[in-house]
């Protein structure tokens, strides 16, 4: 089935930091694919705004080449159909508030805004340092740009700590409310991300099974082959467990483990997903392993160790994390979920795998052998989903069992409609114009996951914990491993 596009209604998108890497590498490219299937109506516009004084000519230059490096096999026609909606204004987010004499930076906004029009959405696109957030929020609100039909989009790392994304939320809330706040975690927009809710609720065969009676355990893997080259001083001041683990880790877990909503609808899956990160027990210590990438023996001098990379010959910051998770509610207590994230790993692989427990009683004797079901979710890369079940082993010689896998790649069975699905930042900018904030996270949401998260990285401080070192292309440090070997277990192997 071919899916349908629906455009979207006229908007104004207002993009902040729209010459850094982010608008450039994913918003922009975002825009002009939806701009190129039809969706965005005629009218649309798209303003970047940015510090740096350049003319409108030069942005629609800059964002040119971005499309020609990123997207590869885009028409020339519809390029330049594109460039032809971007205008670009220079301003400055710290700007003083209280001249409004200017005709440049934020009066030159006001000019080419208009007053805000109960018929055109308005989208104030927030791709700046989260210092910017707050001052960006003040602006708006004090150059009068902002009415009910104003949504603004906030990129993540939203605060640094709880005590911070308190503070920003309540910065938000005094210019703007809930409903007009869309917290971006980019993984929520990823097709396969989505897809974990129609298995879990668009499926009778899981559900029933799914919680501690039959599960054994979960563990979710997100590894990562890039390492942090070019973000070095934002992510030495982050590492994984903020980068990674906090959010789009933690929104996995969500996924996988809450209650089934009601309906689609914003506040009935938030609300779900908030119960699930409320009910996280505190980790303990010895359930939690850090690491950070070095040079494996006889590397060259070219494959940078971590600190190489930022430049820092003592830094303590993890690039890897892993760690044993329990949810205290009716439907998982006893049931471990172990997460784990890292840079510079063997493979991009973010898999979910989900253990079930023996059959209760093996009718055909030790001797035939034991396997217990595995569904393995794999959201990327090679999109799909994989159960292994028992059968017997073809052949005489008595009953042996040997499982084999039933699987299903999305792009075989799919074709098309997967290749071409909408990429993360397409579905998450037009859900923000049509006012769908399902797939973004809320004010509480965030907190909670912070309330979580701050507890464990201050252990590591007061106990001075430093990261295990791991070579750079392999799985991680060992004491992961062990992490799960004192358990019984094992990690399911991070696939080339
Ligand atoms: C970002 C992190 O949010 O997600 C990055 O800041 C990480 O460090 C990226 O590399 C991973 O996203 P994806 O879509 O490539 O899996």
């Amino acid at each position: 089935m071919v899916s349908r596009v629906i455009p979207v209604d006229p908007f104004d998108l207002v993009i902040f930091g729209a010459t850094g890497d982010l608008a450039q590498r994913k918003i922009l490219p975002a825009l002009f694919r939806r701009h190129c299937d039809g969706q965005l109506p005629q009218s649309a516009r798209i303003l970047g705004a940015a510090r740096r004084d350049m003319l409108a000519a030069e942005f629609r230059d800059l964002v040119a080449d971005g499309l020609h490096r990123g997207v590869p096999d885009a028409d020339p026609d519809q390029i330049r159909s594109f460039l032809a909606r971007l205008d670009y204004l220079a301003l400055d987010a710290t700007e003083d508030t209280d001249d409004t004499t200017q005709t440049t930076g934020w009066q030159a906004l006001v000019d080419t805004l208009g007053s805000p029009q109960t018929d055109r959405v308005r989208v104030f696109y927030f791709s700046v340092g989260p210092s910017l957030f707050a001052p960006l929020a003040e602006q708006i609100w004090a150059h009068g740009l902002a009415d009910t039909n104003t949504r603004i989009v906030v990129e993540k790392p939203f605060g640094h700590d709880l005590a911070s994304a308190r503070a920003l939320n309540k910065t938000l809330a005094s210019h703007f409310d809930e409903g007009q706040i869309y917290r971006i975690d980019h993984y929520l927009g990823k097709e396969t991300v989505q897809n974990l809710m129609a298995v879990r609720f668009g499926n009778m065969l899981f559900e029933p099974l799914w919680n501690s009676q039959y599960i054994d355990h979960i563990q979710i893997t997100v590894a990562e082959m890039v390492g942090v080259a070019g973000r070095e001083s934002y992510y030495d001041r982050t590492g994984a467990m903020r980068d990674m683990m906090q959010n789009h880790l933690m929104q996995l877990l969500c996924l996988i483990a809450m209650e089934p909503p009601a309906k689609f609808d914003p506040d009935a899956v938030r609300d779900e997903k908030l119960k699930v990160i409320r009910a996280l027990e505190p980790v303990e210590p010895h359930h939690i392993v850090r690491g950070q990438y070095v040079r494996p023996t006889g590397a060259t001098s070219e494959d940078l160790t971590y600190r190489e990379t930022v430049g820092a010959e003592r830094s303590t910051t993890e690039s890897y994390v892993a760690l044993k998770a329990h949810i205290s509610n009716w439907r998982w207590a006893g049931t471990p979920f172990y997460l784990r994230t890292g840079k510079r790993l063997v493979a991009r692989s973010s898999v979910i795998n989900v253990f079930f427990k023996d059959a209760p009683h093996s009718i055909f004797g030790a001797d035939a052998g034991r396997h217990a079901n595995l569904l393995t979710i794999r959201l990327q890369p090679d999109e799909g989903i994989t159960l292994k079940v028992t059968i017997k082993e073809p052949g005489p010689g008595g009953m042996r069992l040997i499982d084999v896998p039933l699987d299903m790649s999305f792009a075989q069975a799919l074709g098309d409609n997967i290749q071409n699905a909408t990429d993360a930042y397409e579905r998450l900018i037009t859900d923000v114009i049509r006012g769908n904030q399902t797939l973004f996270m809320r004010g509480d949401e965030v907190e909670a996951a912070w309330a979580w998260t701050d507890p464990i990285i201050a252990g590591w401080g007061a106990r001075g914990d430093v990261p295990k070192p791991y070579d750079s292309g392999s799985t991680g440090p060992g004491d992961a491993d062990l992490l799960l070997r004192r358990d019984g277990r094992d990690w399911r192997g991070i696939k080339p």
